[in-house]
């Protein structure tokens, strides 16, 4: 979708149709009033006629009449004004583009008043929001289907114009548009890889397209095998790669984006076990198809690889992917087998569904390798954690104040938001091992914050973080607004803010 802007009076405007948000309860005002006045008062008389009221995602189509060179306004009801949040603006363009969508519109303008958000000067993040919804509210997976089945008559939005009311707003709509667009577009990878059947995003589809990126200035990419994962001597991952005849990969990522090569990087552990069934601890059989999208924290850290690379954030950060099948066979590890993971702690499998943790605690001793200033892993880690906050929140943990709550924040910013679990040594007798120093399961209570303490165990004293993704990765329905059924891309976005956030803070310390 191209993206443009324009600075323009609204009643001026000529062209296919528009989006304009509207709060509760606050009638035909500001912009809306000037179209109403060019339409005779006709607009105010079908909005109190339908009974709109502008409550939150509230829709309303109206082709306009009189001088308006617009063909159609969908009017999309923002809620009350104290409520807003650059959240519910994005929510509210996305179901307005699909309404935009469904009357078969292929250029679409949306206003961008910065009135919207109380904050001055915030054109830019309000351009990127917008843009954010419009486009990730689009996001459709045809890939496997073949010409046939394929909705041929389902006319796709090609432009979006954003409309600032000032010429001077331009410059900084456009730079935050554009912003936008790649990170919908990160997102939209994200999506692609996950809602991807197992049988064609394997360890080693994932290793190609991470060597992709090291044709872009600044990037490394390093692809490590099966032997080399035992060379290192990453006993605990090895263990779940022993019944898969996939060929695993250790995938390694380095963007260099700050001017100086011997600034600390950031490092992005993610988990991608490309189908997960469980191994001898077999899954039941009902709905163990999701489990393709066991490698979402990886295709995350992927995603995010590329956007930087694509924003050209002036920060280093170094990805980590360790991936994987997770299967029976009989070369598969017993439930009870102990293996010695690379930071020498050795680990008893009791359970050999709980794999995510192994990948992860040799992935993060070796991103500790780094000196990294934070490390933060992604993983789809425990159905507990479904559980505990349902699709709503990314649980969150880690060793350090701070870090938890930037992290947190940023999740707010975005809308992407995570909800913190403790990490106390009182949990710490659950996973401990009865016959190696750990054992890889905590038993039912708990289960989230077991995990976590089990990753813990292999940070050392690096500032870290776990997001647990498992409830929000992927959604089973279409409920969302600017969120289709299927994978979710969750994690690029709070990534992306985060670093960018981190990129500025150290310019500014710099200074
Ligand atoms: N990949 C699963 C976690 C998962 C479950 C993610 C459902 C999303 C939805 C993970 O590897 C797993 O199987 N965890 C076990 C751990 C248990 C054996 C301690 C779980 O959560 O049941
Ligand atoms: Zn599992
Ligand atoms: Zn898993």
């Amino acid at each position: 979708m191209e993206i443009t802007t324009l600075g323009k009076k609204l009643d001026t405007l000529t062209g296919d149709c528009l989006i304009l948000g509207v709060f509760e309860n606050e009638g035909v005002r500001g912009p809306v009033s000037a179209i109403d006045r060019a339409m005779k008062g006709r607009l105010k008389t079908t909005l109190s006629s339908d009974g709109f009221k502008g409550k939150f995602l509230e829709t309303i189509l109206i082709r306009p009449s009189g001088p308006v060179g617009l063909n159609r306004i969908v009017l999309v009801g923002l809620g009350k004004r104290e409520a807003v949040s650059s959240d519910r603006l994005r929510q509210a363009v996305g179901k307005g583009t699909s309404v935009a969508k469904k009357i078969g519109t292929t250029s679409l303008f949306v206003y961008c008043d910065p009135r919207l958000l109380s904050k001055k000067g915030a054109v830019l993040e309000l351009a990127q929001t917008l843009v954010e919804g419009v486009i990730l509210s689009q996001y459709r997976f045809d890939r496997f289907k073949s010409k046939s089945s394929k909705n041929k008559d389902d006319k796709e939005i090609l432009s979006c114009t954003l409309v600032v009311p000032d010429e001077k707003l331009c410059a900084d709509a456009e730079l935050g548009g554009q912003t936008g667009k790649a990170i919908a577009a990160g997102v939209h990878y994200v999506r692609d890889l996950c809602n991807s059947p197992a049988n064609v995003v394997t360890p080693s589809y994932l290793a190609k397209e991470a060597s992709l990126l090291a044709e872009q200035d600044g990037v490394k990419v390093d692809i490590f095998e099966r032997a080399d994962i035992e060379k290192f001597g990453m006993g605990a991952f090895n263990a779940v790669t022993l019944g898969t005849e996939e060929d695993p990969k250790f995938i390694v990522i380095e963007y260099q984006g700050s001017a100086s090569k011997k600034s600390r990087p950031v490092a992005l552990v993610g988990k991608a076990v490309t189908f997960d069934s469980g191994g001898i601890s077999i899954k039941p059989s009902a709905n163990m198809d999701q489990m393709k999208y066991d490698m979402s924290g990886g295709a995350t850290v992927l995603g995010v690889m590329k956007t930087l690379v694509q924003l050209q954030l002036p920060i280093n950060v170094v990805g980590l992917i360790p991936s994987t099948d997770n299967m029976p066979s009989g070369t598969a590890v017993h439930p009870g087998d102990v293996v010695t993971t690379l930071s020498g702690k050795t680990v008893q499998i009791d359970n050999t569904d709980a794999e995510g943790r192994l990948l992860l605690a040799d992935a993060l001793s070796y991103a500790a390798r780094y000196k990294p200033t934070a490390m933060i892993d992604l993983a789809t880690l425990t159905g507990a954690c479904v559980i505990a906050l349902g699709q709503h929140a990314i649980g969150l943990m880690g060793n350090n104040k701070t870090l938890v709550s930037k992290i947190q924040g940023a999740g707010e910013d975005c809308g992407e938001r995570l909800w913190p679990l403790p990490l106390w040594d009182a949990y710490f007798n659950q996973i401990e091992g009865d016959v190696a120093d750990l054992k890889n399961v905590g038993g039912r209570s708990a289960g989230t914050i077991t995990a976590g303490l089990f990753l813990k165990q292999f940070v050392g004293e690096i500032p870290w973080v776990h997001l647990d993704i498992a409830g929000t990765s992927w959604y089973s329905d279409n409920r969302h607004a600017y969120i289709p059924k299927g994978a979710t891309g969750i994690g690029v976005r709070l990534l992306i803010h985060y670093l960018s956030k981190s990129a500025r803070r150290k310019k500014t310390s710099a200074k």
